[in-house]
């Protein structure tokens, strides 16, 4: 298969960077040619048949280098397949307001592009790799330490998600 494949992602501690990886070889068991890169690293669109994105959480948002990225390249992205993937720790329930909460998260992003598969994974806090500020913030917050990414539900994903 020729289909070139970018999986850009944007994190601060690496889970993301590591959902990205474990996408990025799902796709590849399916035939894509594959890229998966940091979003700070700017690809250039041009080459790819289709995008996926996906960003951490902090403080209710994704990061800020990706919203950027999808605002500079809105018009590029919303013309080829896209999807999205969002990680993070909190309302990760099927309840309602868990739902509400985690659709919060990325109620910006969708409108940039409402066209875009867009997906919820559950993430990882390990203290020891958040910056100073941030380990502050969790203390504070009384986040535990937990790793709760579901690498099937991952895999399950990238296995079936629609970038042709
Ligand atoms: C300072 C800080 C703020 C966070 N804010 C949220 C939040 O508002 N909602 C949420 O669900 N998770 C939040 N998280 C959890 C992260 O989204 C989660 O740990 C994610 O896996 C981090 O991804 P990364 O390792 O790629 O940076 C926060 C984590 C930190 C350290």
């Amino acid at each position: 298969m020729d289909k070139l494949v970018l999986v850009a992602y944007a994190t601060r501690a690496g889970s993301t960077a590591e959902i990205a990886a474990t996408i990025g070889d799902t796709l590849a068991a399916r035939g894509f040619r594959v890229e998966v890169k940091p979003v700070k690293a700017k690809p250039a669109l041009n080459g790819y048949t289709a995008v996926i994105l996906g960003s951490a959480i902090r403080m209710g948002n994704w990061l800020p280098e990706m919203v950027k990225f999808i605002q500079a390249h809105q018009a590029a992205l919303a013309a080829m397949p896209t999807a999205l993937f969002t990680v993070h720790m909190l309302n990760t329930g099927e309840d309602a307001d868990s739902r509400a909460a985690r659709e919060a998260y990325t109620a910006s992003v969708r409108a940039l592009l409402p066209n875009a598969e867009n997906v919820y994974f559950a993430g990882a806090m390990d203290f020891s790799r958040l910056s100073l500020l941030d380990r502050f913030i969790s203390k504070m917050v009384k986040a535990v330490e937990a790793d709760r990414r579901d690498w099937e539900a991952i895999r399950r994903w990238a296995e079936t998600v629609s970038i042709s």
